[in-house]
């Protein structure tokens, strides 16, 4: 049996200049250097596999700035693992030469070729079953009879993909979230016939790597996106009810401040949407609906990418316009499919729509300011019942997409995606950074 410190010794990351790939780059690529350190036994390599040249190119700047920063902050390891080099005398010095034997274990290529001798292949490539299935086939065939894929898939059941490409129990899902670096978040999805030491080393693996993980069943879209596409949808839909009577760029401002600041969440569900990207809810969306069939799809959406409002970010993190119009990061306008053009929240629409929605059940709580509160818990307890009470049109959406939130949450453990309501609640409150997990008693 191939323990997992061999298996990291050649390791390949498909789509690794993209966002979660270039992730999982910079923490194979440290982990690496130290355990090369540690070890000077061995060799370690990391292919870095893209078919972005360009982007490969930044993935290296990216990796050589990151363990600048990680060099700095590992200063007393650093100083044991050079104790024997007497070349090395300042922090500058270590630092230096830790981030020479970072870059010194990394391949960097376009061709599946490179993992040739992978034992451990990472895939971060486009959400797209048929690139997904193109670059599985040809990795079946590539890559060691011994290698594990371990894959990023948002929502394709891993079955379908490992099944068909001939892969059948070396699969494993891996689903870091955004960014890979810093989220603690990792959903691990096994898929049946997935080989029992495929699943251990996965858990060993994301222990060194320090991640809380989620277990979730291999059902399309799993719990993250199971529960994010739903409550997407719910306020999509209620959005586009409430435009019927207000206007549509009345109704998404109404929709986007009670989902933030009624429901505490960190941002307002559009903001998020257009975060992720309109076109990654899209494909998402149309993977999830293929084989679940709940008529998880929505026209506007559709409208959206058809017009090329899509969000998303800017290779250097800024965010992209979508629904909501972004500056300095701060949404300012809201996209008008009708004029199709963005009208500005200024401060007169902003006070009519806030009349309209009637009073905050508390103004003086925030997600920001709750988020340091000791005492949050019993805070949210008590808001959410003055919440409960309130007869405002605010107060009931609020109600309304609290409610459909948990019976989304509740439905992913009747459907088995996960095996504990405590699963959803940890991916929502870390995954997501709800303050509170979508089951909970806080409106009873
Ligand atoms: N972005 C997120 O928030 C997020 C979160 C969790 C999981 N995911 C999943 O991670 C995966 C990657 O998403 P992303 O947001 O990083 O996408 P991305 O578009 O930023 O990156 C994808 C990368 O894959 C490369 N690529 C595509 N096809 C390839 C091929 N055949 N060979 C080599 N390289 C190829 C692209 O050049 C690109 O650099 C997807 O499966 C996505 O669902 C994304």
């Amino acid at each position: 049996m191939i323990n997992l410190d061999t298996r990291m010794q050649n390791v390949a990351i498909v789509g690794a200049a993209g966002k979660m790939g270039s992730g999982i780059a910079l923490l194979m690529a440290l982990e690496m250097a130290y355990r090369a350190l540690e070890d000077r036994e061995h060799t370690y390599v990391l292919n870095l596999i893209d078919m972005n040249d360009t982007a490969l190119q930044g993935l290296l700047r990216y990796v050589r700035d990151q363990a600048q920063k990680d060099g700095e902050k590992q200063m007393n390891r650093l100083r044991a693992l050079y104790k024997d080099r007497a070349d090395l005398v300042e922090n500058a010095d270590m630092i230096q030469e830790f981030v020479a034997e970072v870059m010194l274990h990394l391949r960097t290529g376009k061709t599946l070729t490179l993992a040739k001798d992978a034992l451990l292949v990472f895939e971060a490539a486009f959400e797209k079953e048929e690139i997904k299935f193109q670059i599985y086939n040809e990795l079946a065939v590539v890559c060691p009879q011994a290698a594990w894929f371990l894959t990023n898939t948002s929502s394709i059941p891993l079955h379908v993909l490992a099944d068909t490409c001939g892969i059948k129990g070396r699969m494993i899902g891996f689903h870091f979230y955004n960014p890979p670096a810093v989220q603690k978040l990792l959903e691990v999805i096994t898929p049946e016939g997935c080989d029992p030491a495929l699943v251990e080393s996965a858990y060993e693996l994301a222990k060194v790597l320090r991640k809380k993980t989620v277990p979730a069943n291999d059902i399309a879209g799993f719990i993250g996106n199971g529960h994010f596409m739903r409550d997407g949808l719910h306020c999509i839909r209620d959005m586009e009810h409430l435009a019927e009577d207000y206007g549509f760029v009345q109704a998404v401002y109404m929709v986007e401040k009670v989902s933030r600041d009624y429901l505490l969440r960190p941002m307002g569900i559009f903001q998020l949407i257009d975060y992720v990207g309109i076109d990654v809810f899209q494909l998402i969306l149309r993977v999830m609906d293929k084989y679940l069939k709940e008529g998880l799809h929505s026209d506007l959406v559709d409208n959206f990418i058809e017009m090329g409002v899509k969000g998303g970010q800017t290779s250097s993190g800024g965010q992209k316009d979508g629904f909501l119009k972004y500056e300095k990061g701060k949404p300012v306008a809201i996209f008008d499919p009708a004029k199709r053009d963005y009208v500005p929240m200024d401060e007169a629409f902003v006070k009519d729509m806030d009349s309209r929605l009637g009073a905050h059940p508390d103004p003086s709580l925030t997600w920001k300011s709750l988020s340091r509160d000791p005492e949050k818990e019993a805070r949210m307890r008590a808001y959410f019942q003055t919440l409960k009470t309130m007869d405002t049109l605010g107060a009931g959406m609020a109600r309304n997409h609290f409610e459909a939130s948990r019976d989304a949450a509740l439905d992913l453990v009747k459907q088995g995606v996960a095996a504990r309501a405590q699963d959803v609640n940890d991916v929502l409150t870390l995954g997501f950074f709800h303050l509170y997990g979508p089951i909970n008693d806080f409106l009873d």
